[in-house]
């Protein structure tokens, strides 16, 4: 066993003294066991842990390897490096694979399973080395971080962003189909009720003689109410599903909603559609929608403006929607904030289909929300 350590550790020594060759000094044995000692202690300083081969055998390991394999670096000493992979094969590629590089390049980086003394599969990233100018003896360094944990803890976050975002594409889709349900029941039931209801107001008042005067204007008035009930109703469901959205498509629903809008809060509300309707399926023209509403009420609540330009477009296959106004201009604080729920609802609806979303304010010159979404099928020309 001494003998091996010795013959390795004259390896180690002819390495050393390889690479101060090729830098052109000639030093004695004395002073090369200095430089090999001073090695160590560097090496030994350094958290990662860190070996030298020689073909496949190790020849130095530093006191990190410990705290990363498992091993003490006298039992890897003059071993062959496979002990820290997971099987020979795995380890005669991952080989094959540094010296074949290290040919070409003077170092590089990559991620390798590998083996704790212990028998668990630990992922590393490896940083390989040739040591000197040429690979000719052979000999490289090679540097182990073990990334298990990050990897892990990097792919439970992804796990739980996924989960949270099917869990906010299914709550949405819920919302849909129970607005659209309730639509239909009030439809059916209230406004059939209220139609019959109309006819037997207008055909009561008919049978009153014209002397009644005031029951005549007494059911004049209850006629005047059911019909205000009528357009109330219609208007509720309207906002829990547009049918527009259903029938005409998006740019239909877009415009009517930009008038609704300047009917009810006075601010002149200015659109430009341009995009096709057939490319656009139903749930995503519901999403461009419902983000649409956001903003615009968004606007009416909270910016002061007294105008709004709209924009919604489709070229080289995405679809981009814009609202501009000329109100007090959002804060980017307010727009970060964690419980500024609407622009995060916003956010979701565009990160489901892949798009992405942009709000910027200047004080008090306005807001400007602008998304862009691929569409599905949809050969982008960008
Ligand atoms: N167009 C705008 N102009 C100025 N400030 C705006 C505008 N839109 C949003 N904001 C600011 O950003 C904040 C967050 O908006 P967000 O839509 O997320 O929440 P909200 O409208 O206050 O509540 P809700 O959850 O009901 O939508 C608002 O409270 C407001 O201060
Ligand atoms: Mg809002």
């Amino acid at each position: 066993m001494e003998k091996v350590a010795s013959m390795i550790f004259n390896e180690r020594l002819d390495a050393l003294g390889d690479s101060l060759e090729l830098m052109g000094r000639e030093v004695t044995r004395e002073r090369l066991l200095e430089l090999v000692a001073l090695e160590s202690s560097i090496l030994d300083a350094v958290p990662q842990a860190i070996v030298g081969l020689h073909n496949r055998r190790i020849i130095f390991a530093n006191n990190a390897i410990k705290q990363t394999f498992g091993w003490d670096r006298e039992d890897l000493i003059g071993k062959s490096v496979t002990q820290l992979y997971r099987n020979r094969e795995e380890s005669e590629e991952i080989a094959r694979y540094f010296y074949s590089t290290l040919k070409r390049q003077r170092t590089f980086v990559n991620e390798f399973p590998c083996r704790h003394k212990d028998g668990r599969d630990i992922l590393c990233r490896m940083r390989a080395a040739r040591i000197g100018d040429r690979l000719t003896q052979r000999r490289i360094v090679i540097t182990y971080e073990d990334i298990t944990d990050k990897r892990r803890a990097e792919e439970d976050l992804k796990r739980s962003h996924k989960q949270l975002r099917e869990l906010s594409a299914h709550l949405q889709s819920a919302r849909e189909k129970e607005c659209a349900r309730i639509a239909r029941e009030i439809h059916d039931e209230l406004g059939q009720s209220l139609t019959a209801l109309q006819m037997d107001v207008a055909w009561l008042g008919d049978q009153l003689p014209a002397d009644f005067s005031h029951l005549v204007e007494k059911t004049h008035r209850m006629e005047q109410l059911v019909d205000a009930t009528i357009d109330s109703v219609h208007r509720i469901i309207t906002e829990l599903r547009p049918i527009m959205l259903d029938d005409l498509g998006l740019t239909a629903a877009i415009e009517w909603q930009a008038e609704e809008f300047q009917n009810r809060s006075g601010i002149d509300c200015h659109v430009y559609v341009d995009c096709r309707d057939e490319c656009i399926e139903k749930d995503l023209a519901t999403a461009v929608f419902r983000i649409f509403q956001e903003t615009l009420t968004n606007v009416a609540r909270h910016s002061r403006a007294t105008a709004v330009w709209a924009r919604l477009t489709q070229e080289g296959g995405v679809l981009n929607l814009e609202v501009t106004d000329n109100g007090k201009g959002i804060t980017r604080k307010q727009a970060e904030d964690p419980r500024s729920f609407g622009i995060i609802g916003i956010r979701e609806r565009v990160g489901l289909w892949n798009g992405c979303m942009r709000i910027t304010g200047k004080s008090r010159q306005g807001t400007t929300v602008s998304i862009q979404i691929p569409i599905r099928g949809e050969v982008s020309q960008a």
